[in-house]
């Protein structure tokens, strides 16, 4: 079946007894036993499965092409858990530009148990380079937040395959709808479902989407029912509900994200533009080749020092001033401001979240901000 209609028919229950069309909310927190002591209904207790988490759970695991999926309370606990699952001493190579959060995650909580590089990974020469023999991952995150880089996927898996290492990929920024990277050789895929999943800015959560049930995975499922971090039956509800429409709105926002960027580029108040579909995008080819579209986030510089870049993001009217990204309105952001000192974020970046509102509007709105 092709996405649209995965993403509409995966992961359904339907009750015989009352012929629901859309899935129940479950909010026990506990199951009947049989009197063997088993459970026919499949559930003993939510921290451990629940049929609205197990209906998320199977419908992004048709979505990512994968064998198996776990969700989380957030994208950063998702994240977490991979790194919990290594054994102490391994060895990470990261990208230099990954998600703050998971670079904070690594700095601090992992200072002390793991080892890691942070590496541009858009020059996939880097990760053999960067390999030591306690290296035991690759994770690469593309279209990476907030400079938007992209790395080959397909080229980084056969580097890992060849040396026996796993393959994490943070494909937030793409949805399971622009790319999957198991298709391409990735181990792992990771999603903060907070963004386009979710699609609607009310829900936070995160997935982790397996190649093969393995060893590994049997550790991060482990993990995800003895931690307990899991996403509760109203949250999983709600994105089963947003991925009915992913499909579609991917599509609207790598309209508006192309149209924008298309737009900005030629603006004499910005330097530059940093969208996977323009063709000066320096990873272009890449993009083209394992995307099916190339999503809704862009990142500008402004011609400008910090205070000039800061009175943009205060004037725009219809984009909101906030952090996070992929929900059906436009949001734009100063990363610097919100990283800190210590980032590598230029200080006159603006990350955009171009939503599904009429392109016409957002064009007119920025314009007026820029100028
Ligand atoms: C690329 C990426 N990965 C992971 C996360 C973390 O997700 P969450 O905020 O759901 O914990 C984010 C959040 O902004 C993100 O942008």
């Amino acid at each position: 079946m092709k996405q649209e209609t995965i993403a509409i028919h995966s992961g359904n229950i339907h009750h015989a007894s009352t012929g629901d069309v859309t899935s129940p909310i479950n909010l026990s927190t506990t199951f009947l036993r049989n009197e063997d002591g088993g459970y026919s209904g499949g559930h003993m207790y939510s921290r451990v499965s629940n049929p609205n988490r197990s209906a998320l759970e199977a419908a992004l695991t048709a979505l990512e092409q994968g064998a198996d999926a776990a969700v989380f309370s957030s994208g950063n606990t998702a994240g977490m858990t991979i790194f919990q699952a290594l054994k102490p001493g391994s060895h990470i190579i990261a990208p230099d530009d990954m998600y703050w959060g998971f670079k904070k995650q690594l700095q601090s909580i992992f200072a002390d148990t793991l080892e890691f590089d942070f590496v541009d990974l858009t020059d996939t020469t880097n990760v053999e380079r960067y390999i030591k023999p306690n290296t035991v991952m690759v994770w690469i995150e593309t279209p990476s937040n907030p400079l938007l880089k992209v790395t080959d996927i397909a080229a980084v898996a056969a580097i890992t395959k060849a040396k026996g290492l796993l393959l994490a990929c943070d494909s937030t920024f793409a949805s399971p709808c622009l790319q999957n990277p198991i298709s391409l050789g990735a181990d792992i895929v990771m999603h903060s479902t907070t963004k386009y999943i979710g699609g609607h800015s009310d829900v936070l959560g995160g997935a982790l989407i397996t190649a093969v049930k393995d060893e590994f995975w049997e550790k991060i499922k482990n993990i995800q029912q003895i931690g307990g971090a899991v996403s509760a039956p109203f949250d999983c509800f709600l994105l089963l509900r947003s991925l009915k429409t992913l499909p579609y709105r991917m599509r609207g926002h790598s309209d508006n994200g192309m149209a924008l960027a298309q737009y900005l580029e030629k603006h004499p108040q910005v330097e530059a533009v940093f969208y996977p579909g323009l063709p000066s995008h320096p990873q272009h080819e890449v993009a083209k080749k394992q995307m099916s579209g190339f999503g809704g986030m862009l990142s500008i510089l402004v011609k400008g020092d910090v205070e000039a870049t800061r009175k943009v993001v205060n004037k725009v009217k219809i984009f909101s001033q906030a952090t996070s990204l992929g929900g059906v309105e436009s949001l734009i952001e100063h990363r610097f401001s919100v990283e800190g000192p210590d980032t590598k974020t230029p200080p006159n970046l603006i990350r955009i979240s171009v939503g599904l509102e009429h392109i016409d509007d957002l064009v007119n709105d920025i314009n007026q901000a820029l100028t």
